[in-house]
């Protein structure tokens, strides 16, 4: 629990142990649940909990004396923000719940709690709290499409939902690590928020005009300098690209790895950064690796999939990766791919129908027949000098320095 301010608390549940959100996005900080109480001439709970931390947040509102609650505001139907309602129902049998129409419908579905139990507030509506208020601004594809933020004009607060979240649990909300929060929330970013860049691009303007004092996500800590994040987010949701290159790969025979060692030692060479991430590192889940490739990827000039054959496709874990790339529409200029086969391969066809939906220019994929040799590093050398030139060639306008 933490006091924001003389009406505000958050009142949620942290979840540092958590190590895989939706068993899918590794959370190196666990994450938080936030949930929070305006207490002004009326008390207001913004969002209850995830269901499985739902005594925490009955705690904090018991330790504040709270025994009557107004309003319940849902900003959206995911079951981590959500999932508590039924309880927070029983437990404030008198509370009205506020919502927009969309959070209302899928409320209904998800929770079997009938849209007529709402109050619905549109865009730029207001809910009257006697010496508060709170402005309605839905933020569809923010990343479901009910995400909705509202904003508490006397305190120039913004609660965002999932938007400007972090997975991450600091020891102490209130010193939160800022180095820690921007690399949750790039993660973040890169797992949650990246398939909606556009929409997300607009919502960033939006929150920059309206120039919050805090921005209150519902994950990971507080922006009590929102310039910090939101100059993030202007730059992760252009369409500029940094001078780097992340080669994501798996080797089963090193032959593989050697392209990808030889092709690395060229770009850097050539004066571009490069970053490799092994898909196939035993000590490591590949939800890791993977997630550590689209972490790296929210701003590369080029990815280069390097992947061995396994029956005529990718190996499995690329074809993993393949699947989330494509999946969170990277806004990478170049795609490449290389690797080694054992005697036959289909794996370029294969990987340009995985990756369907990334709009990027690829370049002529480098194929070895089992282990390289001259002409493949020279093939090699070739790839590199063309990537580089493509890359130093972009405009300055589309180059993030
Ligand atoms: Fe944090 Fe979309 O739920």
């Amino acid at each position: 629990m933490l006091k924001i301010s003389d009406f505000v608390y958050e009142v949620g549940a942290p979840h540092p142990e958590l190590l895989y959100f939706d068993k899918l996005v590794p959370t190196t900080y666990g994450t938080t649940y936030n949930s929070y109480l305006i207490k002004g001439e009326k008390t207001v709970l913004i969002d209850p909990v995830d269901p499985g931390k739902k005594e925490i947040l009955l705690q904090n509102l018991q330790e504040l004396g709270i025994t009557k609650l107004d309003y319940l505001i849902c900003l959206h139907a995911e079951q981590d923000h959500s999932g508590a309602t039924v309880d927070l129902l029983k437990a404030f049998p008198e509370v009205k719940l506020v919502g927009s129409a969309k959070v209302a419908e899928l409320m209904e579905h998800h929770l079997h709690i009938p849209r007529s139990d709402f109050l619905i507030l549109c865009d730029d509506e207001e809910l009257e709290l006697g010496d508060l208020t709170l402005r309605f601004k839905t933020i569809p594809f923010a990343h479901w499409p009910d995400n909705t933020m509202v904003y508490l004009a006397e305190e120039k607060m913004l609660f965002s939902s999932d938007l400007f979240g972090s997975h991450y649990a600091a020891e102490d909300p209130a010193q939160a690590d800022l180095a820690k929060q921007k690399k949750a929330a790039q993660e973040y970013y890169a797992e949650i928020m990246m398939p909606t860049r556009r929409q997300v691009g607009k919502y960033v303007q939006w929150t920059k005009d309206l120039n919050p004092a805090l921005i209150l996500p519902s994950h990971g800590p507080v922006w009590r300098d929102p310039d910090s994040i939101l100059s993030l987010y202007e730059r992760w949701t252009s369409d500029a690209v940094e001078p780097t290159v992340v080669i994501p790969y798996v080797s089963m025979h090193d032959s593989t790895e050697l392209m990808v060692k030889h092709l690395e030692q060229k770009i850097k060479e050539l004066g571009l950064e490069v970053a490799t991430v092994d898909l196939g590192d035993s000590d490591r889940d590949l939800r890791v690796s993977a997630g550590e490739t689209l972490y790296r990827s929210v701003d590369a000039a080029a990815i280069v999939m390097a992947t061995p054959t396994v029956l005529g496709g990718p190996h499995p874990n690329q074809a993993y990766l393949a699947l989330l790339l494509n999946a969170m529409r990277v806004k990478t200029k170049f795609m490449g791919l290389i690797g080694s086969y054992g005697w036959g391969t289909m794996v370029e066809k294969n990987m340009l129908s995985l990756l369907d939906k990334v709009k990027a220019e690829q370049l002529p994929a480098v194929l070895c027949l089992g282990l390289p040799g001259e002409e493949d590093y020279i093939a090699l050398d070739r790839l590199a000098e063309e990537l580089v030139n493509k890359i130093k060639a972009l405009p300055a306008e589309t180059l993030l320095i």
